[in-house]
This record gives structure tokens, C-alpha cells and sequence, in this order.
């Protein structure tokens, strides 16, 4: 093992990094660390005062509209709306950025080297790739391309003032097509990829989108609903490195070209850009709302460049030498903003994909490399399912390592977590400094090892995860709060904050207001913080839903100073340093036949993180005094206790239906919710094992895998009512 930079000779002399390194000697080495640890905190805690506790980070302020309590960022008395001055749109910001950093690299993609498959045991088949380093192209080269792209979109025929859509995995031709469109004011559609064919269908028809710019492997999917696409004209593909995928739409009506050739065609003939201004429309994202069909949210300039002006000063020291690993879905409204961030400092943005993240990563052939270990990035992006699953991964590697290694992980995580939450000095000090070079920085290595700083957003971030990612990593995460209405942005903690479950203090582009809900009975004068519906106001506030006034006049409202606000439907309370939590969900309130409120999502945050349960949904039934609850169940949880408990079955579904498995685990589920101390009326009364995980494959739960209430609903009615019955 390398010696790490910064660490001194006394701890390589202490030969004790081999521990983590899984070579299992040096027990002295160990106990002479824990004696160290103990000693060196008391040593030198006194240099390492400095915590930011008390610090105010938003402050009261006074906004137009209803009665209500808002909150604006501590560090700008003015709202933020452009990162600088004459950057009025993403088309201009992108080409002063791409003119500010031309020789500076920008973006990389890994070369397929090899593809194949392998099968299972159990004769399933398996993509397995092997993958190059990154091909970069710097901010020149890749302007260049943008404005080829511009170009040849509008001789390939495409009509100026109709719309393009873009279905494709996350790559740099995605993001070059898209600022290709925004160099001529066309306005872009965004469908999730994971998204069904009726919405797919539902989106383009709504938009009547004329071209579609998509990855080759949907052809397929094209063919199949080619006559329900009336309005569409082109078909622009990306090409993949393998020719079996090539794109294979032919005999129809559609004009088809591939994304090389478009820039070819635009190369030859250059067309005069004709840029937007900030109040045109430049995206329309669908986003897959937990009912019925996906709107159309419409994204304005204005709205996206101020968002990334704000998020801008809330990351430390962003510039330059940043390198940022892209692999989160470009349709989603956090990694649209994100790789907006990213570009408007100059950093590189590696491409990457969620099964080729790290060595182990499913789709990365045995003894290769994944996409964090070859970029090294220093930025990354995560929603909590991920950052969940990489504390799943390592935890489950310690216990398989046990021994001297399992005790000293958990010793070295149980310092480490003592100092970040403050119940002792020196979070940032000496002892840190040991405890990652001798235990963490091994996990590191798996992200790449420089990573300095974690954006997480699109659902809540358990406070557990929040420091496990936190002191494993070793890099602070920056929690956000935001919507597609509000082009994410909304609020963001920030890095010098260590509490947990909070999302910090509005963003510099916006203000927040808290608004009374006396039905559910949040309001904004309960003590000890005022609590309300969460109300965002400012440039990052979008135009409302595409083709929708009804329900856009419901949940967008301008007040009489001319400010713009979104109804979020989310309830939050306000810290006394400025930070809002995010406490509930509107619309997941129920009220019981004897009057009480329930929060169903409050519930489901509770039991999830009992070890019998996968994931859960819990469901009330107004008529009746008591909720129930659908759960997956935990195949190794459950395994586990079967065989402990002696309990005979054949397979996991047989195991699930039996009743001793359901009073099992709602035993362990009462347990949960009462050290949680949930109500009575508030801890499920009957539950419904299920065998079979939900995905977003099923429709059952979101992209960012949060449970849809209404399709889980319709789907196990019957389960449901077997329940109440
Ligand atoms: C497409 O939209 C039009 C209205 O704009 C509607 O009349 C038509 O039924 C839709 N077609 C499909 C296939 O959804
Ligand atoms: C850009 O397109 C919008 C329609 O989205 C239009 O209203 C606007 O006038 C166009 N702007 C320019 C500068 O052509």
C-alpha cells in the first residue's frame, strides 16, 4: 500500500495499513493504534477547535403572498439568477465556458474493448464488459461538435420552431445534442429511459415532436409503436461501438441518420446559431409522477442558469481541476443540473453507467476496471438507493472478513462517528487522519480514492447512511432539496454541516416559505420550529406543466411583488440556524375512522430499516382505526432466521406465506416502531409478505426507487382487502 500524502513515517513504521489490506497480521500494530487513537485526541484536540456548530446559515425574510414563514440564504441578501454577468441561457453560458476553458478537458467516454456474455448457473445470460480508459475532448473540441450538431439538425430537415426529444441512456452525445438544440432555440423533451411505452407514446404525441435523438438499442421499441407516432419525422441515433447494435428502423416514412453523420452534414454547411433568450423554453422533462400519466415540466433558461449559478457557490473550491463521474440518468432533473454545474466551472465530466461504477459493479468483466477506479473523480453525484447499497456492500465485506478486521472497522467507525458528531474535538484532526490511512482509505480506493465532495439528492438521505458514506468516504456530502418544477433547486446543506437529516438552507436562487396546513396540523406558529407546506419562490421556479393550466394554476401561484412560487405538497420545519427538514408528504396523510392523522411515508421511513424488510408500503383504509402494510421481504433476513428458527420450506415465496414467518416479522416490526416511538394506531396490524423485489422495471416504484402509492395500490388490491377483511 501506498504511503498516503500528508500521513507521517510513525504510522507507516507501525506497518498496521496491511490490516485493511486484508493480509490479516500486525496485532501489535492494532492495539498500538488503539492506544494512539485514544492518546492523540487528547494531545491534540486543542489545534483543532473550529467546529461550525451555532453557525446561521438562512435567515428570515420578508416575501409577498399568504401568511406564512420564509427563509432566504444567509450569505446573499440578493437572489442569485445568472452564475455571471451576460450568461442570460444555457446557449450562452455554454459557449463562454467552452471559450473560457477551450484546451481544458471536458469530456471522456471509455472505449468498448471487448463484450460478452457469461451464463449462470442457472442459465441466465449476462452482458460482461471490458472497458478502456477515458478518450477525452476538450471544451474547444467539444463546441466544435455542438455547433456541427446545430447545424445539421436544421439541414437534416428538422423544423426550427417544432420540438426534439431525447430518449437515450446517459452519455456525452447526449449532453452535446442537447446544447446542439439550444444553440438554435429548439426546445428539448426528456423521457426516462425506464419510462413504459405509454408514456413514451403519451410524451411524444403531447409535445408532437418532430425528431427523436436516441440510442440505437431502441429501434426495436420504435418499431413496435411506429404508427401511434404521428408527429414524428427524423429518427437521430447514437452509434455504439459494436455494429450488431446498429440501429435497424429502415423502410417507414421516417428520415434516419446516425449522430455522426448529422455532424457531418452540419460541418459542411454551417447554419447561423440563433440563440435563445431566458424566458424561451428549453427543456420540457416528463417526469414519472407516482399517478397516471407523466407531465411535462417546462423549463425555462432563466431557470436552469440559475440553479447552476446557485449551486455554484455551495460547492468548496470547485473549478478547474475538478474531475465529475457522470452515470445518473441526463432525463432526471438532479444530473441535468448537475453536469450544468460542472460545465459552467470548467471541470471534466467522465461518462459512466450505474452497472460499470466500481471492479464489482455487475456488468464489468472479472479482473477489469470500473468507471470510478479508472477516472479517479473528485465530484460524484448519488441518490440514497446507491449511497445505500455501497454501505450494504462494505458492511457485508467486513462481516465476511471478521475477525481483527470486523473489530477494528467497527472501533476505528465508532471514533470516527463519536468526532463527527460532535461529542468530542478534533472531527477534522490527527486521529482522522490515522483511521482513514489505516481502515478507510481501502474502501476508498473503490470510488478512486480522491473523491472530495458527494451531491445527493431526489429522496431523503438516512441520517445512517449520511455518516457512513461520510466516514468511509471521507468526503462530505451536500444534501439537496429540489423538484423538476424547481429545476432542483430549492435548498442544499452544506459542507461544513455534519447533522443529519437535514437539506440545509434554501439555495441563493430561491426563497422558502413554510405555509400553514391546519387540516393536517402543521402550522406555522407550533413550537419549538414553524412547520408548514414547503413553498419555493424565485428563478429557479419553472413555467408550469406543458399543456396543463388546470393543474399548473393549482400548484404554481404569482404574488403581488411579481415572484413566482411552486406548492411543493411536501411539509418541512424550519431549524432556528436556517436549515429545513423535511418532516412529511401531504398527500401521504390519512385520517382513521376515529379522527387521528397517519403519515404513511413517516411510518415506511420508520419500519424500513427493520432487518426483516426490503421495502415497504403502508396503506390505511379510512374507514377503519388501524393501517396495514405491504413488505418485501429481506431474502437474506429472513433465510437466516428460518434456519436459526428451524423452520421447513421449499422455496422463498413457500417461506413468505407461512404464518409463523408473518408473525415473525411483525414482531420485529412492532419492535422497530416502538423504539421509534410511533403511535399505536401507527404500527401496522397485519402485513403482507411479498417474495419478489419492486423495481422500476415493474412500474412499481420510481427511477429514484421511491414506492408509486397508486400503481403499488392497484396492483395488490386484493392483497389489500384480504388485510381489512
Ligand atoms: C395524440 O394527440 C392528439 C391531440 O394532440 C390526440 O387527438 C391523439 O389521439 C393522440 N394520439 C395518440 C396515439 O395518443
Ligand atoms: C425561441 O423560441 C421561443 C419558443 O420556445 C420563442 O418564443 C422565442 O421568440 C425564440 N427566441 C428567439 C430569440 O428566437
Amino acid at each position: 500500500m501506498d504511503d498516503p500524502k500528508g500521513s507521517s513515517s510513525w504510522l507507516k513504521s507501525l506497518n498496521i495499513s496491511d490490516i485493511f489490506g486484508w493480509k490479516g497480521h500486525g496485532e501489535y500494530g492494532a492495539l498500538a493504534a488503539i492506544v494512539i487513537s485514544i492518546l492523540v485526541p487528547v494531545l491534540f484536540s486543542a489545534l483543532f477547535f473550529g467546529k461550525k456548530k451555532g453557525k446561521i446559515r438562512g435567515v428570515p425574510v420578508e416575501v409577498g403572498g399568504e401568511e406564512c414563514f420564509a427563509v432566504r440564504n444567509a450569505r446573499k441578501t440578493e437572489l442569485v439568477e445568472v452564475p455571471w454577468k451576460g450568461a442570460p441561457t444555457m446557449a450562452h453560458l455554454f459557449e463562454q465556458s467552452c471559450n473560457k476553458y477551450t484546451r481544458n478537458q471536458f469530456l471522456g467516454t471509455r472505449k468498448i474493448i471487448q463484450k460478452e456474455f457469461v451464463t449462470s448457473s442457472d442459465g441466465r445470460k449476462f452482458e460482461k464488459l471490458h472497458l478502456g480508459d477515458y478518450e477525452w475532448e476538450t471544451y474547444g473540441e467539444v463546441f466544435a461538435r455542438v455547433s456541427n450538431f446545430a447545424s445539421g439538425l436544421l439541414k437534416l430537415g428538422h423544423n426550427g420552431d417544432s420540438r426534439v426529444a431525447i430518449f437515450s441512456d446517459t452519455r456525452a452525445e447526449w449532453l452535446i445534442a442537447l446544447q446542439g438544440c439550444f444553440r438554435q432555440n429548439v426546445t428539448v423533451v426528456t423521457i426516462y429511459a425506464s419510462l413504459g411505452e405509454d408514456a413514451l407514446i403519451h410524451s411524444l404525441n403531447e409535445t408532437e415532436v418532430s425528431t427523436l435523438i436516441c440510442d440505437s438499442k431502441q429501434s426495436k421499441k420504435l418499431d413496435a409503436i411506429r404508427s401511434r407516432l404521428t408527429s414524428l419525422q427524423n429518427v437521430i441515433y447514437f452509434e455504439d461501438d459494436n455494429e450488431e447494435d446498429a440501429f435497424s428502423g429502415s423502410s417507414s416514412g421516417w428520415t434516419i441518420a446516425s449522430f455522426s453523420e448529422v455532424e457531418k452534414l452540419g460541418k459542411e454547411s454551417p447554419v447561423e446559431p440563433s440563440l435563445p433568450s431566458k424566458n424561451a423554453i428549453a427543456v420540457i422533462m416528463y417526469t414519472s409522477g407516482s399517478t397516471g400519466l407523466p407531465k411535462g415540466v417546462m423549463i425555462t433558461h432563466g431557470n436552469i442558469v440559475a440553479t447552476t449559478a446557485a449551486v455554484m457557490t455551495v460547492i468548496p473550491n470547485l473549478g478547474s481541476k475538478d474531475v465529475y463521474l457522470a452515470y445518473l440518468p441526463l432525463a432526471h432533473v438532479f444530473e441535468m443540473a448537475a453536469e450544468s454545474v460542472m460545465l459552467a466551472a470548467g471541470c471534466a465530466i467522465g461518462y459512466g453507467s450505474p452497472l460499470t461504477l466500481t471492479d464489482t459493479s455487475n456488468k464489468v468483466k472479472k479482473g477489469t476496471k470500473g468507471d470510478a477506479t479508472v477516472l479517479k473523480p473528485t465530484l460524484l453525484t448519488a441518490v440514497p438507493a446507491i449511497l445505500d447499497r455501497i454501505r450494504d456492500g462494505v458492511v457485508k465485506k467486513v462481516e465476511q472478513k471478521g475477525g481483527l478486521v470486523k473489530n477494528l472497522f467497527h472501533f476505528a467507525y465508532k471514533r470516527r462517528l463519536g468526532a463527527v458528531k460532535g461529542s468530542w474535538l478534533g472531527a477534522w484532526g490527527l486521529e482522522k487522519l490515522m483511521w482513514d490511512t489505516i481502515v478507510f482509505k481501502q474502501i476508498r480506493t473503490a470510488l478512486g480514492g480522491q473523491l472530495r465532495f458527494m451531491l445527493c439528492g431526489g429522496a431523503p438521505l438516512s441520517g445512517d447512511s449520511q455518516h457512513f458514506i461520510n466516514i468511509c468516504m471521507g468526503a462530505p456530502i451536500g444534501q439537496g432539496y429540489g423538484l423538476t418544477e424547481t429545476f432542483a433547486g430549492a435548498a442544499f446543506s452544506e459542507w461544513d454541516d455534519y447533522s443529519v437529516g437535514r437539506v440545509g438552507p434554501p439555495l441563493p436562487c430561491c426563497h422558502i416559505k413554510l405555509v400553514s396546513w391546519e387540516e393536517g396540523g402543521y402550522l406555522t406558529s407550533d413550537k419549538p420550529m414553524p412547520r408548514g407546506e414547503i413553498v419555493v419562490g424565485g428563478f429557479s421556479v419553472t413555467a408550469g406543466y406543458f399543456k396543463n393550466q388546470e393543474k399548473t394554476k393549482e400548484v404554481f401561484k404569482v404574488d403581488e411583488k411579481g415572484m413566482r412560487w411552486f406548492y411543493t405538497g411536501d411539509i418541512g420545519q424550519f431549524h432556528p440556524d436556517g436549515c429545513l427538514e423535511i418532516i412529511d408528504r401531504k398527500k401521504d396523510i390519512v385520517k382513521l375512522q376515529h379522527g387521528e392523522y397517519i403519515s404513511l411515508g413517516k411510518i415506511e421511513a420508520a419500519l424500513s430499516s427493520c432487518d426483516h424488510v426490503d421495502n415497504i408500503m403502508v396503506y390505511a383504509d379510512p374507514f377503519h382505526n388501524y393501517c396495514v402494510a405491504l413488505v418485501v421481504a429481506s431474502h437474506q433476513s429472513l433465510e437466516k432466521w428460518a434456519q436459526q428458527a428451524g423452520i421447513d420450506y421449499q422455496d422463498f415465496p413457500d417461506l413468505c406465506n407461512k404464518p409463523e414467518t408473518v408473525t415473525e416479522v411483525l414482531q420485529s416490526i412492532s419492535k422497530v416502531a416502538k423504539s421509534a416511538k410511533l403511535e399505536k394506531t401507527e404500527i401496522p396490524a397485519k402485513i403482507k409478505l411479498l417474495p419478489d423485489p419492486w423495481t422500476p422495471e415493474s412500474g412499481l416504484v420510481t427511477a429514484a426507487l421511491k414506492i408509486k402509492r397508486e400503481q403499488l395500490k392497484a396492483k395488490f388490491k386484493d392483497e389489500l382487502q384480504k388485510l381489512y377483511a
